[in-house]
C-alpha cells in the first residue's frame, strides 16, 4: 500500500482524521508524521496512535527556506513516503521542495478556495457577508493554496458567527473531508469529492 506522511505544525485532529481512515481495504498507511514544531499536539497524538514521529524545527535555519527544507526533506526520504499530506503544516514551502514532490503531495485550506488564499480565512469570510464557508483539500503546486482542486466542501455562515464558531464549523467538515480525498488520491484517482 501507499506510504503517506502528514506534516503539521498545530493541534493535529486532520492529522487524527486522516490516520484512524487507513484501515482495511483503505490503499495507504501512514508511514510518519513530522511537525516543524517540538511543542504541536499533533506529535503526542500520533505516537499515542503507533506513527513514527519526527520534528524538523525551521528555527535554526532563520529565513533561509531552502535549508530548512534540505533537511526537511532528508528526513522525509528516511520513511520513503508515496505521498505527503500537509495537515495545519504553517510553512510557506519553496518552488524547489514543491517540485520535487509535485502530484504526490496535498494540502486542505479552511476556505472555498479560490477564496481567501492563505489566513485569516474565517474573519475574512465573515467580513465579506459570505453566506456559505468551507474547505477545499487541492494538490500543492509552487503558487500558495492554489493548485488542482481533489475535493470541497460546504457549510453555512449562520447569525452571530465568530470567526471560533466558524472555524469549528468547518474543522469538523475538514475531518470528513480529507479522509474522503486521501482515500481516492492513494487509490490514483484524482477527480474531486464534492461535500457533504
Ligand atoms: C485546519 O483548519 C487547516 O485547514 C488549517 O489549519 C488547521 C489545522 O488544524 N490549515 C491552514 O490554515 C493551512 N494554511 P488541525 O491541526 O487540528 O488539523
Amino acid at each position: 500500500s501507499r506510504r503517506v506522511a502528514i506534516l503539521l505544525s498545530g493541534s493535529g485532529s486532520n492529522m487524527v482524521a486522516l490516520l484512524d481512515s487507513m484501515t482495511g481495504d483503505h490503499p495507504a498507511r501512514p508511514a510518519l508524521v513530522l511537525s516543524n514544531r517540538a511543542d504541536a499536539g499533533g506529535l503526542q497524538k500520533a505516537a499515542a496512535r503507533g506513527v513514527p514521529t519526527e520534528v524538523v524545527d525551521h528555527r535554526p535555519h532563520g529565513p533561509d527556506r531552502a535549508a530548512f527544507e534540505e533537511t526537511l526533506h532528508a528526513r522525509l526520504m528516511d520513511y520513503r513516503p508515496d505521498i505527503i499530506c500537509l495537515a495545519g503544516f504553517m510553512r510557506v514551502l519553496t518552488e524547489g521542495f514543491v517540485a520535487r514532490w509535485q502530484g504526490r503531495m496535498i494540502n486542505i485550506h479552511p476556505s472555498l478556495l479560490p477564496r481567501y488564499r492563505g489566513l485569516d480565512t474565517h474573519a475574512r469570510a465573515l467580513a465579506a457577508g459570505d453566506a456559505e464557508a468551507g474547505c477545499t483539500v487541492h494538490e500543492v503546486t509552487a503558487a500558495l493554496d492554489d493548485g488542482p482542486i481533489l475535493g470541497q466542501a460546504r457549510v453555512p455562515v449562520v447569525d452571530g458567527d465568530t470567526p471560533e464558531t466558524l472555524a469549528a464549523r468547518v474543522l469538523q467538515m475538514e475531518h470528513r473531508l480529507y479522509p474522503a480525498v486521501l482515500r481516492r488520491f492513494a487509490s490514483g484517482d484524482r477527480s474531486p469529492v464534492w461535500l457533504p
